[in-house]
């Protein structure tokens, strides 16, 4: 059986124990019926308010939809994303300048600085951090999650839906629950080290064997094959690509984030 390291860039390398479950992440989008008590929930949200948080300014919240009628809204504004639907828990994390701005206001404190974007910039970085340590915590104990960056596709529809107030943005969702056995799935090739890893300066190495390989992955999984990955990759940043999301800015502003 091929190593992780073999699969994401196709050749033999070395791994230290304690590093290789990092390298098993994979996105899953179907679960199995197991249930995942909200105690493991409360212990995951643990390790991802342990993450580090820009001057432990802590600018991020979740909300967790599981309320039927509402998951199956938030679903239908994640593109109606089949896990979102199903998947036993799912998270909304969003970068949050609410809570800051009204415990410091108890102090008669402005919070200017958080109309600029370095604190938008701040709050997304915490965000991402929290959530990701989070996902790495719940993959430790067996679970599987996926990101779902559509839940930035209308935003306005999902502060009305989530009740979300002024100085926040939904940043994605996750959806979490054990992995289904029968149809588990699969790691992905990753672009070569040395196309990320410069040393010392910028570097542009490209982007070697990526698009063969990925094409190879594609093959394996049953997947359309055809256009390379970067070409596919182009496109999908593409101006026609945005599905809604070129409203962000000016929602952003109309938040009271990323003014200045
Ligand atoms: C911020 C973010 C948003 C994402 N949004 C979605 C999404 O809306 N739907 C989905 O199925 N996967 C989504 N993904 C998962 C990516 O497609 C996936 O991470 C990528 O293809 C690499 O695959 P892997 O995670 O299995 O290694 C998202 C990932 C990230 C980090």
């Amino acid at each position: 059986m091929e190593s992780a390291w073999q699969i994401r860039y196709g050749r033999d390398g070395e791994v230290p124990a304690g590093v290789a479950p990092f390298l098993e992440h994979r996105s899953v989008r179907r679960y199995s019926e197991q249930e995942v008590p909200e105690s493991l929930i409360s212990a995951l949200i643990g390790a991802a308010q342990s993450a580090s948080t820009s001057s432990n300014l802590q600018l991020w919240s979740v909300i967790s939809v599981q309320e039927p009628g509402r998951r199956a809204a938030i679903a239908r504004l994640c593109a109606d994303q089949g896990h979102v639907h199903r998947a036993p828990w799912f998270l909304c994390f969003f970068a949050d300048h609410a809570r800051l701005r009204a415990a410091a206001a108890v102090h008669g404190e402005a919070c200017a600085g958080l109309d600029f974007a370095e604190f938008a910039i701040m709050a997304l970085i915490d965000v991402a951090l929290a959530a990701e340590r989070l996902v790495c915590a719940a993959e430790a104990v067996g679970l599987g999650a996926c990101y779902i960056g559509a839940l930035r596709n209308d935003p306005a529809a999902v502060q009305a839906l989530l009740g979300l107030p002024q100085g926040t943005f939904g940043v994605f969702g996750l959806t979490l629950g054990y992995p289904d056995p029968e149809r588990p799935a699969s790691l992905k090739p990753r672009l070569p080290q040395d196309a990320v890893w410069h040393r010392e300066v910028y570097a542009p190495n490209g982007i070697g064997d990526y698009d063969a390989r990925m094409d190879a992955f594609f093959g394996r999984e049953g997947m359309a094959q055809g256009e390379p990955w970067s070409a596919k990759s182009g496109k999908r940043v593409g101006e026609d690509h945005l599905a809604g999301r070129e409203v962000i800015l000016d929602y952003l502003h109309r938040q009271g984030m990323l003014r200045r």
